[in-house]
């Protein structure tokens, strides 16, 4: 016999329940409903991509690509690969691709905008996605190795200031949607490749001045990354950061003409922001606009959004000159922040729980049972008998609102009694009263 054993979620990794699970749903569908009023459409995207995708568009020195991607060989497990030993060792090629799981989808936008025809798309091409994605980090509250996304994405020939308020805009009608809370906006500007690299330089200098004051991290980013410095949360760093130059004071003019546009812009749209300099992100992508939201009850990791510019990176994947912008939710942290602050809101549960007794009562209970789905409410009809008391039970654990109840006498007299489990307060009906009455409480409960 087989040993046994007892399999758990792994690591990092985990599964959402009901009653949960309906509320997921209900922020998802509130971000479609939002979305879609701003013109964006759903894309869905495969879930595994070449590594190459990510090593490119979010830079090889990056923690996502450098330490947190799940990639394997793309051949069936068990296959021998004493071929393929050989072809690396004689030749220095994998016979086989490497494959990796989304760490995140703005990759796949950009290559799905590119192979199928960027003049197929008329305008902007402005795209929604939700989904799964995974990054071997340190799991912990609001930090997951695999966690879900919902992001946008606007890619085209324009990069009016107008398109990234209205991203904004429509991110946080979203975020209002959802009830969530204490949001704080912070943006910035990191210029684009001329001055930032100019920006760069200055800044490899000004830390070089400073680096034995700073920690190994920081000292390994001067060489592959100064501006992830900035973003450094070590303690002592702080106020040798705060004397560094810049990013504002050195952007070329086009750059600081568009972020002057995009802040006008916020405020003609009513939306508030606070600037933050050091806010830098971590993906190399990004092109001028940079922002994040925060929220409450989330500790440490309170980012429950982070998005910009990335105006070279349909070239960088081969496609055409191309201007684009986006942003990306953090479901599980915003879902968080929502249950922490306790204003959730009252979604459709179980309806009608239908508590039949006798064998008589069978099959009336069977047909009224469909009749009620087909008018679209949610009925459990158990395929057991049971005692009253224990069916009554039951649709209250259940969280039912009422209890159909089909005994004898009804099945006798063809009636039903609905019972409203709140109060307890009872009627006896017949089947079209009992229809026209619990769907117009159906609608009234939409309404
Ligand atoms: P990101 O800042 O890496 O940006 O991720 C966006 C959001 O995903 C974060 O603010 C956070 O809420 C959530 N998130 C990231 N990692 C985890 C994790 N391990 N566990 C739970 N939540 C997490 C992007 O992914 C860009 N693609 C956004 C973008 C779209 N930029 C332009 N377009």
């Amino acid at each position: 016999m087989a040993e046994k054993r007892e399999f758990r979620a792994i690591k990092g990794m985990r599964d959402i329940l009901p009653p949960d699970s309906a509320l997921w749903n209900w922020f998802e569908e509130s971000a479609r409903e939002v979305f879609e009023t701003y013109g964006f459409r759903d894309i869905r995207l495969p879930i595994l991509e070449q590594t190459e995708l990510f090593a490119r568009s979010i830079g090889a020195d990056t923690d996502v690509v450098g330490k947190e991607m799940y990639t394997f060989a793309d051949r069936p497990y068990g296959v021998d690969d004493s071929s393929g030993r050989y072809l690396v060792e004689q030749r220095g090629v994998l016979p086989f691709d490497l494959l990796t799981l989304r760490p995140e989808a703005t990759a796949s936008v950009v290559r799905a905008y590119i192979e199928h025809g960027p003049h197929n798309w008329p305008g902007s091409a402005k795209l929604y996605y939700m989904g799964p994605m995974f990054r071997h980090e340190r799991p912990q509250k609001g930090r997951y190795r695999q966690f879900y996304q919902i992001g946008a994405e606007v890619l085209g020939q324009s990069d009016a200031p107008g398109i990234d308020a209205e991203a904004i805009e429509m991110l946080l009608v979203f975020f209002k949607r959802v009830r969530l809370k204490n949001i704080k906006l912070q943006l910035n500007s990191i210029g684009c490749k001329d001055c930032r690299s100019k920006y760069v330089e200055l800044l490899r200098e000004e830390l070089l001045k400073v680096k034995e004051q700073l920690g190994a991290d920081s000292q390994r980013r001067i060489e592959t990354n100064p501006l992830r410095v900035l973003d450094s949360k070590v303690p002592h760093e702080q106020p040798i950061i705060e004397t560094l130059p810049r990013i504002s004071d050195h952007l070329c003019a086009a750059c600081r003409e568009h972020f002057a546009a995009l802040k006008v812009e916020l405020k003609l749209r009513g939306v508030e922001y606070e600037e933050n300099w050091r806010l830098v992100r971590g993906l190399d992508y990004y092109t001028r606009t940079t922002f994040e939201v925060t929220a409450s009850g989330l500790g440490s990791q309170n980012a429950v959004c982070g998005g910009g510019r990335y105006d070279g990176l349909v070239e960088l994947l081969g496609g055409p000159p191309t201007k684009g912008i986006g942003f990306a939710i953090g479901s599980d942290r915003a879902i968080l922040s929502i249950q922490e602050a306790g204003d959730l809101p009252d979604l459709p549960g179980l309806a009608v729980f239908v508590a039949w007794m006798g064998p008589k009562a069978y099959v009336p209970a069977i047909q009224i049972t469909r009749k009620l789905r087909e008018a679209g409410l949610a009925v459990e009809l158990p395929a057991d008998e049971m005692k009253f008391k224990k069916s009554l039970g039951l649709a209250d654990k259940l969280g039912a609102k009422y209890a159909l109840i089909l005994g004898e006498d009804e099945v006798a007299s063809g009636t039903f009694t609905l019972k409203r489990l709140k109060d307890a307060d009872q009627k006896k009906m017949n089947e079209n009263d009992l229809l026209e009455y619990l769907e117009s409480e159906r609608r009234g409960s939409r309404a």
